[in-house]
Order: C-alpha cells, then sequence, then structure tokens
C-alpha cells in the first residue's frame, strides 16, 4: 500500500556555509526520499534556513544589513549549495515566515489556554552600551576556578569548568567590551516540568516505543529525571516572533525552528494546491493523522526534537514524529574538522574545486548506518573506494559494453536472456536491499550492491565481448557479441536503479542513455524485474563519471585553507550552535526539587572489608538506624588499605539511591567522599560533625 510521508532535515542556521558535516545530513535524508518516492510511495522533504536569534542579528549589523538582506543573500547560497549536491527538497523553505509566525502563535495561544506556560521574573547580564541583555556566549571574564582570562558565560576552555555568567570573575561584554549589569525581566517558560508532559514523554520516547533510536531513548531517559522548565523568551533587541500580548518580548528560536518544519510545509501545500490531490495541510498535522512523520537530525540537537518538540505537540494536540533519526558527527581523517587544517570544508568549495557531487554522495552512503556513531570522512580511502567500487566496478560495465550495440548494432538491444543466472541473481536482491534503505543501513546497501556488481562484472569477463568483437568480420552481424553486450547492459540498469537514490544525476543519465522514457517512464524500484525489449533502441554512450584525480583533493583542502583564513578577519566570532549550548548547559542545573529527591542520611559504618576480586572497592554495611542496614560498594579501597579503621565512624549516605545490581551484590545506597578530578590526590571519606547522630538527614 502507497504510504504517506513526510520528512525532514533540521533547519540549517542562515548565518553560515552549508559544509560536508551538513551533507552528512542532508544526503542521508534525501537518499531515504528518493527511495520511498521509487517505491511510489507520496512523500514530500521539507526544509528551511533557520533564521532567527541574536548571532543573526548581530552578523546582519556588523554587514550593515537588515536581518532580512542577510537571510535573502544566505537563502539563495544554501539554495544553490543544496541543488549543486542534489539535494531534492520539496521545498526549502524560511523560518521567517508568515506561515511559521502563524502557526507559531496558534501553538503558543494553546499553551496559554491548557495551562503549560508560566511567567517568572529571572535575572540576567545586560550591556548598558548595547542595550541589550547578553545571551552566556556574548558575555566573558575569566574562570571562576582556573582563573583563565578571556573565557564565555558558560564554561571554560582551560580547564572545563560549567557555571553560570554570574560567577565570572570581571566579567565584560564580548559585543562592546563594557561591564555588563544585572537586570531583572520576565520571562515565559514551557512547564516541561508538568506531570502532563513527563508521563507523555516517559511513554513516547521510552525505547520500547521506537520512536527514538534505542541509544537515544536511553539518552533521553536520563534527562527526563531531570525535566526543568524551558525559557523560551528572549529580549529585545531580538530577532525573531514577538511574543503576542508582550512588550519587547520575543519567542527563543529554538521555540519557532521546529514549528518551521510545519511552515515550510504549509508554504509546500499552499502552492501546491491545485497541482497535487488532496494535499491538505491540516490532515497530515492532526493528532489522529494517518502519514507519517520523520525527523532527520544530528545527535547534538536530539533534546530539543525529543523533547521539548514532541512535548509540545502532544500539548497543543497535534501529531507527533513517527520517528526521529539521529546521525553522528562527521570528522575527517579521523579528527574534528578543522579551519586551520583547512578540513572544515564548504560545500561551495567543493564544487568550485571540481570534484563530483556524486563522488561524496557515494561515499557517505557507503559509511552511513542506522546509528549515530560519528562518521569519518577519510580523504585516501574517499579516492580509493570511488575510483574501485564506483568507476571500477560499476560504470566499466557500461563503459566496456555500450560501444559495441552503438556501432555494431545500430544501437538496438539483442534480445535479453532473462533466464541469466546472473540476472536472475540481480533480480533476486531487490527487497534485501530495498530493506536495507529503509532501514537506513545504507552501507550494507552499497556493500550488497557493490558485491552484485562483482557477479556483473563476473560476467563480462567470462563471456568477453571485446574478443568476440575481435573475431567478426567487419559488417557481419555477430550474434553472440550483441546478445552478451545487452545482457550487459540489463545488468547495469539494475545496479543503475539499486544505487539511484545514491546517484541521482547518473541514473538520470542512464536513463537517457538506455532510452528508457517511453518504456518506464522513470527508474523506479519495480522495473528491476523489467527486462529491456528486443529491439530497444539505445543512445549513444557518454562517459557517466570520471575517476577521481587526487591532485583535486589536495587543492580542496588548499582552497579551505586560504578561504577561511580570509573569512576570520571580517567575521565576528558568532556562532548561533552557542545558543543551543547555552540552553543545554542551564539543563545542567539542579533546583531546589531535584536537590529534595536525593535523600541523605547519617549512617554508622558497622563493618567494612576488602573486596578480594576487585581492586577498587570496600564493601561497606552501614547503619540507618531502626535495624535498617545497607551494603554499599564503594570504590575507596585505594584510600584505605585497612578498613577495618573505618567500623564505628559516621558518614552521609545517599539512602534512596536505586539499588544497583554489581558483580559481587547489591549495592543498596552510596556513600559521599571527595577527591579531585583524577583522584590522584587521595579519597576522603566525608563525615558530620559531631552531635550528628545516626539517621538524621542531610538538607
Ligand atoms: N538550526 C539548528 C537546527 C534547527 S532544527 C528545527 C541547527 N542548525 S545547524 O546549521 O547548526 O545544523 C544543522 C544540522 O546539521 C544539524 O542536524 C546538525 O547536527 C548537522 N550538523 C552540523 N555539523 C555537523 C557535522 N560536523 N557532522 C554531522 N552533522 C552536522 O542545529
Ligand atoms: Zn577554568
Amino acid at each position: 500500500m502507497s504510504r504517506q510521508i513526510l520528512v525532514t532535515s533540521a533547519l540549517p542556521y542562515a548565518n553560515g556555509k552549508i559544509h560536508l558535516g551538513h551533507l552528512v545530513e542532508y544526503i542521508q535524508t534525501d537518499i531515504w526520499v528518493r527511495f520511498q518516492k521509487m517505491r511510489d510511495h507520496q512523500c514530500f522533504y521539507v526544509c528551511a534556513d533557520d533564521t532567527h536569534g541574536t548571532p543573526i542579528m548581530l552578523k546582519a549589523q556588523n554587514e550593515n544589513i537588515t536581518p532580512e538582506e542577510l537571510i535573502a543573500k544566505v537563502h539563495q547560497e544554501h539554495s544553490r549549495d543544496f541543488a549543486d549536491f542534489y539535494i531534492g527538497f520539496d521545498n526549502f523553505y524560511i523560518t521567517h515566515s508568515p506561515e511559521t509566525e502563524q502557526i507559531v502563535n496558534e501553538i503558543y495561544q494553546k499553551l496559554v489556554a491548557e495551562n503549560y506556560i508560566e511567567t517568572r521574573q529571572i535575572e540576567q547580564f545586560y550591556d548598558p552600551q548595547h542595550q541589550m541583555f547578553l545571551p552566556d556566549r556574548f558575555i566573558k571574564g575569566e574562570c571562576p576556578r582556573c582563573g583563565a582570562a578571556d573565557q564565555y558565560g558558560d564554561n571554560c576552555e582551560k580547564c572545563g569548568a560549567a557555571y553560570t555568567p554570574t560567577e565570572l570573575k570581571n566579567p565584560y561584554s564580548a559585543i562592546s567590551g563594557v561591564k555588563p549589569e544585572l537586570k531583572t525581566s520576565e520571562h515565559y517558560f514551557f512547564k516541561l516540568s508538568d506531570k502532563r508532559c513527563e508521563s507523555f514523554l516517559r511513554k513516547y520516547i521510552s525505547a520500547e516505543n521506537g520512536v527514538l533510536q534505542t541509544e537515544a531513548a536511553h539518552k533521553m531517559q536520563e534527562w527526563l529525571n531531570s525535566l526543568s522548565d524551558w525559557d523560551i523568551t528572549r529580549d529585545a533587541p531580538y530577532f525573531g516572533f514577538q511574543i503576542p500580548n508582550s512588550k519587547d518580548k520575543f519567542f527563543y528560536v529554538w521555540l519557532d525552528a521546529p514549528i518551521g518544519y510545519f511552515g515550510s510545509f504549509k508554504n509546500f501545500c499552499d502552492k501546491n494546491k491545485n497541482k497535487i490531490p488532496n494535499l491538505n495541510f491540516d490532515d497530515w498535522i492532526k493528532a489522529d493523522s494517518t502519514t507519517e512523520m520523520y525527523h532527520f537530525i544530528g545527535k547534538d540537537i536530539l533534546y530539543f526534537h525529543a523533547l521539548f518538540w514532541t512535548a509540545e505537540l502532544n500539548a497543543v494536540n497535534l501529531r507527533t514524529p513517527t520517528k526521529i533519526f539521529a546521525h553522528g558527527f562527521l570528522t575527517v581523517d579521523g579528527k574534528k574538522m578543522s579551519k586551520s587544517r583547512g578540513t572544515f570544508i564548504t560545500a561551495e568549495s567543493y564544487i568550485q574545486t571540481g570534484l563530483n557531487p556524486e563522488w561524496l554522495r557515494y561515499y557517505f552512503a557507503s559509511k552511513l548506518n542506522s546509528t549515530f556513531e560519528d562518521i569519518d570522512l577519510n580523504l585516501n580511502d574517499f579516492i580509493f573506494k570511488v575510483n574501485a567500487d564506483l568507476i571500477g566496478k560499476y560504470i566499466n560495465i557500461a563503459s566496456r559494453c555500450a560501444g559495441f550495440i552503438h556501432k555494431k548494432f545500430d544501437g538496438k538491444l539483442a534480445k535479453i536472456n532473462q533466464n541469466l543466472p546472473a540476472i536472475k541473481t540481480l533480480q533476486n536482491a531487490a527487497d534485501n536491499i530495498a530493506a536495507l534503505y529503509e532501514l537506513r543501513e545504507f552501507s550494507k546497501a552499497v556493500r550488497e550492491i557493490m558485491a552484485l556488481a562483482d557477479v556483473a562484472n563476473q560476467y563480462v569477463d567470462s563471456v568477453k565481448p571485446w574478443e568476440l568483437a575481435k573475431n567478426s568480420e567487419q559488417n557481419q552481424i555477430n550474434s553472440d557479441l550483441h546478445v552478451v553486450c545487452s545482457n550487459a547492459l540489463e545488468l547495469f540498469k539494475i545496479l543503475t536503479i539499486y544505487l539511484k537514490p545514491i546517484l541521482p544525476k547518473v541514473a538520470e543519465n542512464t536513463a537517457e542513455f538506455l532510452n528508457i522514457s517511453e518504456i518506464f517512464g522513470d527508474f523506479s524500484w519495480k522495473n528491476v524485474a523489467d527486462i529491456l525489449p528486443e529491439q530497444h533502441k539505445i543512445n549513444a554512450y557518454k562517459h557517466l563519471m570520471q575517476r577521481i584525480d587526487e591532485k583535486l583533493v589536495s587543492k580542496l583542502i588548499d582552497a579551505n585553507k586560504a578561504t577561511i583564513a580570509k573569512e576570520n578577519k571580517t567575521e565576528n566570532k558568532t556562532e548561533n550552535k552557542t545558543e543551543n549550548k547555552t540552553e543545554k548547559i542551564e539543563s545542567n542545573f539542579c533546583d531546589i526539587n531535584d536537590f529534595q529527591k536525593i535523600d541523605i542520611r547519617i549512617a554508622k559504618i558497622v563493618n567494612a572489608e576488602i573486596v578480594k576480586e576487585s581492586n577498587k572497592l570496600l564493601k561497606l554495611t552501614l547503619d540507618l538506624g531502626e535495624k535498617n542496614l545497607r551494603t554499599v560498594f564503594s570504590g575507596i579501597k585505594s584510600a584505605y588499605p585497612e578498613p577495618e579503621k573505618l567500623v564505628g565512624k559516621l558518614t552521609p549516605m545517599i539512602s534512596n539511591l536505586k539499588p544497583r545490581k554489581m558483580k559481587f551484590g547489591i549495592s543498596e545506597g552510596m556513600v559521599l567522599a571527595a577527591s579531585s578530578e583524577n583522584d590522584n590526590e587521595g579519597i576522603f571519606l566525608l563525615s558530620p560533625d559531631s552531635g550528628a547522630k545516626i539517621g538524621m538527614k542531610v538538607s
């Protein structure tokens, strides 16, 4: 049965260039979408530029243009880059749009009506010269822990400490350099800690429910234990949507960004109402919609999608995602992309250097799977794989056989032998390969397809068309050569269908060369089984793909070293990512409710012994009073080689820690000890001041 599927990729920020890291995601999504379309499902792929937030506002200021002008310019660049890599969006829009604003307002009003919004006074740093509140990453100062100068307001790059901006010593505004003032402001919070959100999320994002990948579900369950309300407000000046019935308050960019998925789709529906029958936006987003919706995202933004976005949709009774697919991060030659090494490669430079976008699509496909492991672009492997697989195994089949058909047989095919074992083998793989695409196991699909290319090559090598050609007299019809080459082209056709989601341009050119428009229209998955007809006339073969020349890759790296160096001078160090980061760190705070969940009691150590099989653990027996004895395994052996000396001491313990099964028994709590980060200065068990008694609560 034909499915109705809405697919999104994360919305790229409108203040940066598209680079190869981004392309991991857009290529992954595009392959999946093209596959769904080939299966004759109704599938729409939408995206947009993410256009709001402080960094975009400041960047426009720096360039002396309006944010709208900046967005228009970047939108055009991004559209070009995506088109260059054959990312086939059905709609690529912007979030700063009337559609998105309208849906944002509707959702917000519903949240208010359903009592999901709360107002609170918050204290925030304010830049008196620039007259704006400062996001954490726009405040700098000395690290409160190690004293390093010029550290950001959320964490120290020297020692790794995380803190709030108010803890910085000698803070200054990163924009104007002046000393910031603390000012209060009224903010709106989405009550994520509301029981209704929590109980929804517990079920919805559980591993069993399958919306998230298993690992992602586990990660999110951890976050669930410390849900805090989400500040969705930013104070003016800000570039975003104004909060209704408020003065100088704007929605935080992460509130409207995911709604931008809907904004883009609404825009698409409105534009195509007359072209696509029964395309009704509301049917796709209502709570009981029978359509499917998938978000492809990077693992860094799982939190926003799995928690905030889905809780919000549920709260206003709209449909929630069918699945959220997170992928890992791109490294180049095993290291993080780096501007100084020239491995922070922009999409634009890749194309301008003359590299073929389908090489990258193929390479990424050969690495991608359904997990969010990071994926590495190894430049030597890239050259090797493309040349060995794509050219050596796949393209070569056509280039070795097509010429004969054209030269010797007037471009017409012989009757293809449909019982040829190689043809059967290739046809029979269709379901398996489809299943791998569906599951996003692209690397396995590629391996499978290349194994089939080997089968095809073995056939060609065994029948040796070039020798058959030598034997034939001029002008004499050589029927063996004719059949053999036609069979080979049938094999090539099947491989092309399997590779089409990855290599759309090669597939398009192959469709033209095999002249299939009248017989199939376009290659769809089911055409695997449709043998090319006898006497079918094909067009002259033009080369479908070149080999990679190593020199091009070196040129690409050099090009990125050069342009980035230029850019660094003119660009303020403002990245939108920094705002995400701020949000994540805010969520690392524990509020008093979190703390109160922990029941810390004074306990007496009544027994302490070494666990022989372990080089770290002591087994403690702790008395909490009223016959409440607990066994606790504690990693303090190195500090207490004579554990019997601990017996009789009082110590605070977490008494309501979930019992944990360990190799040597069940641990029923935890004692508290002080140590340096790497334990190299010893471990010291805490003890209460004299007077404390067994069972007393620590608060
Ligand atoms: N604007 C937000 C997303 C809002 S979605 C409602 C954002 N933008 S981004 O431009 O920083 O990133 C866009 C996507 O590209 C994200 O899914 C991100 O994970 C992905 N990637 C950005 N750099 C990447 C790598 N180096 N490697 C792989 N994916 C990366 O986040
Ligand atoms: Zn520090």
